[in-house]
């Protein structure tokens, strides 16, 4: 009989192919030999006593963990799996969409046009700021934030791999690629933002409590900094209220990874991982427990 897998959201249909062709996959949790987990489960001890005795992976269909007790994982002697490596592009990519969108306010051009107001091109008409030359300052130089620098620079940016938030009051450009965890759960509060230029931008294309989000609404209501583009949030899928209200803020639904290629690629790693701990009893290549 083929293990058991839970699976409780689609997949890209290939990877759910695959998947479905090598195991029993189903929703329930309970009984579950693996399971796919998403950044939206909370895969903690509750977690695993429902799945029960039997569970022995957790294949985390996203690079991030922070929704995972690993300590707990580790402790029951059930492997962890993450898809590091093929989103790094994708996300690195989206984030630089994210500054040209802000900067050049492209959403606010798109919003303006639907709301079918009426427009003429003239000099002063929605200028916006360019990337060349401006200061980027990247929290997380792992592979993603390694990614936005090489496509920064190619951007004409000057970029300042930055060490916490020393040297925050210089950057153009604050662009957030660390994992959260509780270091660095609201490092960008009101204190920080009060550090930035008043010229200065924010992107959050990490996780949504690195920002205190309220703070950060507040900032760029009163002047504090110029606008922020977000990508993930504080309690995800909602969005503070004043955020909505904000012309220089460009808001997008956890786009990150969301390439066809880079959601098939994460889906396979989690088939992978599934493969080696309960068709080959091996560890799987991805494991971080
Ligand atoms: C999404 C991400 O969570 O990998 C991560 O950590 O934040 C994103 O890739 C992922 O796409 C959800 O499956």
């Amino acid at each position: 009989m083929a293990p058991r897998v839970r699976l409780a959201v689609p997949l890209v249909p290939t990877v759910e192919e695959e998947l479905r062709r090598l195991f029993d996959a189903r929703p329930e949790l309970e009984g579950a030999d693996g399971a796919v987990t998403m950044p939206t489960d909370r895969v903690d001890a509750a977690f695993f006593d429902r799945a029960g005795p039997q569970l022995r992976i957790v294949a985390q269909h996203a690079v991030g963990l922070d929704n995972v007790d690993l300590a707990e994982a580790e402790r029951r002697g059930i492997a962890v799996s993450n898809t590091p490596g093929v989103l790094t592009e994708a996300t690195a990519e989206l984030t630089i969409a994210l500054m040209l969108a802000l900067l050049r306010r492209v959403a606010e051009g798109d919003r303006l046009i639907r709301r079918r107001e009426s427009w003429v091109w003239q000099p002063n008409f929605m200028l916006g700021e360019g990337l060349a030359g401006k200061r980027l300052g990247i929290v997380g130089m792992g592979r993603i934030g390694d990614t936005v620098a090489r496509l920064a620079e190619a951007h004409g940016m000057r970029v300042q791999a930055m060490r916490g938030l020393d040297g925050v009051e210089d950057v153009d450009v604050l662009t957030l690629h660390c994992p959260l965890t509780e270091e660095t759960r609201h490092l960008v509060d009101e204190a920080a933002l009060a550090r930035m230029k008043p010229t200065a931008v924010l992107v959050n294309a990490a996780r949504g409590p690195i920002v205190d989000e309220a703070a950060l609404a507040r900032a760029i209501r009163d002047g504090v900094i110029a606008g922020a583009a977000l990508d993930v949030f504080e309690r995800e899928p909602e969005v503070t209220e004043a955020l909505l209200e904000l012309e220089n803020v460009v808001l997008v639904p956890h786009l990150g990874s969301a390439t066809r290629a880079a959601r098939e690629a994460m889906g396979m790693l989690c088939v992978d991982a599934l493969r080696a701990v309960l068709l080959e009893g091996r560890r799987p290549a991805n494991a971080v427990v």
